[in-house]
C-alpha cells in the first residue's frame, strides 16, 4: 500500500513559499528604515483595513485581545458592568470582560449559525448591562439587523469581536462596521495573520479613535501628557508590513476559501450522519474555518488522525464550563445550543492553497467512515 499523504488542517508554509519573497523584502526595509513602532507602515496598515471594513478609522494594537480590552473600555465597560457574549468562542473574547473587572453574561449560540442568538441577548439584559459583544464565528456575521435594533433599543453599544471574520459581510455591509466598534486578531493562523502576534481596533467614531490612540500609548496625548492610565499596546512596524503584503492577497484567498467550502460542502452532501456549515441568505461567509456538525464526532476525529488528516475542534468546552467562569454559577443545560456544539463540531482542513484532490481524500475518508 502507498504511504498516505498527510493533508495538514492549515498550512502556513505553503503561503509563506508563495510570498516569502516579498515578505522579505519589506522585512528588509523596515530595518533599513530603524523605525520600529508607530511609523508610516503601522499608520498605512490603519488606513488599508478601516477602508476594507468600510468604517473611517483603525487603531493598530498588540494583539486582538488587547483591542478587546481596549474597544470596551472605550464604550465605557468598567469594574461591575455587564456584558452580553456568547459562550461558544475562544476564552479571550470573555476575559477581556473580566480583565476589565465586569461580568460576562453569557446568551446561547443559534444551531445554525454558531452565532449568538438576538432573543437570547433580550432576555439577558438588565440595568447594569454596558455592551453587547458579539462574535462572528468562523468567518460568518451574527444576525446583526435584530441585534442592532435590540442595542438601539435599551442605547447599548455593540462591539464587534471580528477577529475570525475580516472580509466577510452582512446584507452588503462589511463585518466591522456592523457596530460601534469592532476588533480584530492578526494571529499569525487568522485569515489575515502576522507572523506574531497583532491586532486592531475599527471604529467610525473619532472621538473613539482619539482615545484609542492615547490608551494604546500610556494614555499619552502628546510625549510626556498622559491623560489617563493606559498602557503599551502597540503594533510593531514588520508586523504591520508584513500584513500590507498580505492584504494584497486577501480577497483572492477568501475566494480560494469559498469554492473549497462549496467543493466539501457538495462532496459531504449526501452525508445524514454530518451537516455543512450554512451561510444564510445575504452573508458572505470567509471560512476562517470550514466546521461541521458530525455524529459519532470524536470516532470521526480519531478515524481522520488514523488517516493522516488534519482537524480541530473550535471549542470543545464552551465557557460557562471552564474552570474561569465556574463562579458564575452555571451548570451543564445552562446553554445547551453551545454544548451540543461543543460536542459535533469538527473544523475540516482549510487554507487557501488546499488542493482539489486533498478535499477529495477528506471527503473519501468522511464517507468512508460513515458508511463501515
Ligand atoms: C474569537 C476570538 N476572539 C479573540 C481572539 C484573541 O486574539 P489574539 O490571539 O490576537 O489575542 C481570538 C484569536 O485568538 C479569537 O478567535
Amino acid at each position: 500500500m502507498s504511504e498516505l499523504q498527510a493533508v495538514p488542517q492549515m498550512d502556513l508554509a505553503a503561503q509563506y513559499a508563495a510570498i516569502g519573497g516579498e515578505v522579505r523584502d519589506v522585512v528588509t526595509q523596515v530595518l533599513a528604515s530603524q523605525q520600529f513602532v508607530l511609523g508610516r507602515e503601522g499608520a498605512a496598515l490603519e488606513c488599508e483595513i478601516a477602508k476594507l471594513c468600510g468604517v473611517k478609522h483603525g487603531v493598530a494594537v498588540a494583539s486582538g485581545t488587547d483591542s478587546l480590552i481596549l474597544a470596551l473600555r472605550t464604550v465605557g465597560v468598567a469594574a461591575g458592568d455587564e456584558v452580553i457574549l456568547p459562550p461558544f468562542t475562544f476564552v479571550a473574547t470573555a476575559s477581556a470582560v473580566s480583565a476589565l473587572g465586569a461580568k460576562p453574561v453569557f446568551a446561547d449560540i443559534d444551531r445554525e449559525t454558531f452565532n449568538i442568538r438576538p432573543d437570547e441577548i433580550t432576555r439577558r439584559i438588565t440595568p447594569r448591562t454596558r455592551a453587547i459583544l458579539v462574535v462572528h464565528l468562523y468567518g460568518l456575521a451574527a444576525d446583526m439587523h435584530p441585534i442592532r435594533a435590540i442595542a438601539k433599543r435599551h442605547g447599548i453599544p455593540i462591539v464587534e469581536d471580528n477577529a475570525q471574520a475580516i472580509g466577510a459581510s452582512y446584507q452588503g455591509t462589511p463585518t466591522g462596521a456592523l457596530g460601534d466598534v469592532a476588533c480584530l486578531s492578526f494571529y499569525p493562523t487568522k485569515n489575515l495573520g502576522a507572523y506574531g502576534d497583532g491586532g486592531m481596533i475599527v471604529t467610525n467614531s473619532a472621538e473613539m479613535d482619539t482615545r484609542l490612540r492615547t490608551l494604546r500609548n500610556h494614555g499619552q496625548a502628546s510625549r510626556y501628557n498622559s491623560l489617563e492610565p493606559g498602557w503599551n499596546s502597540r503594533l510593531d512596524e514588520i508586523q504591520a508590513a508584513i500584513l500590507r503584503v498580505k492584504l494584497r492577497y486577501l480577497r483572492p484567498w477568501e475566494r480560494a476559501r469559498r469554492a473549497h467550502a462549496g467543493e466539501y460542502s457538495e462532496l459531504l452532501a449526501s452525508l445524514k450522519s454530518i451537516h455543512p456549515p450554512v451561510t444564510p441568505e445575504g452573508y458572505e461567509h470567509v471560512f476562517h474555518q470550514y466546521t461541521i456538525r458530525a455524529s459519532r464526532r470524536n470516532e470521526l476525529q480519531k478515524f481522520l488522525i488514523s488517516q493522516k488528516i488534519g482537524n480541530a475542534v473550535y471549542y470543545p468546552v464552551p465557557l460557562h464550563l471552564q474552570p474561569i467562569y465556574q463562579s458564575l454559577g452555571h451548570a451543564l443545560g445552562s446553554f445547551p445550543e453551545s454544548e451540543r456544539a461543543a460536542e459535533e463540531v469538527l473544523s475540516l482542513p482549510m487554507f487557501p492553497e488546499l488542493r482539489t484532490e486533498q478535499i477529495h481524500r477528506v471527503a473519501s475518508a468522511i464517507t468512508e467512515f460513515y458508511s463501515r
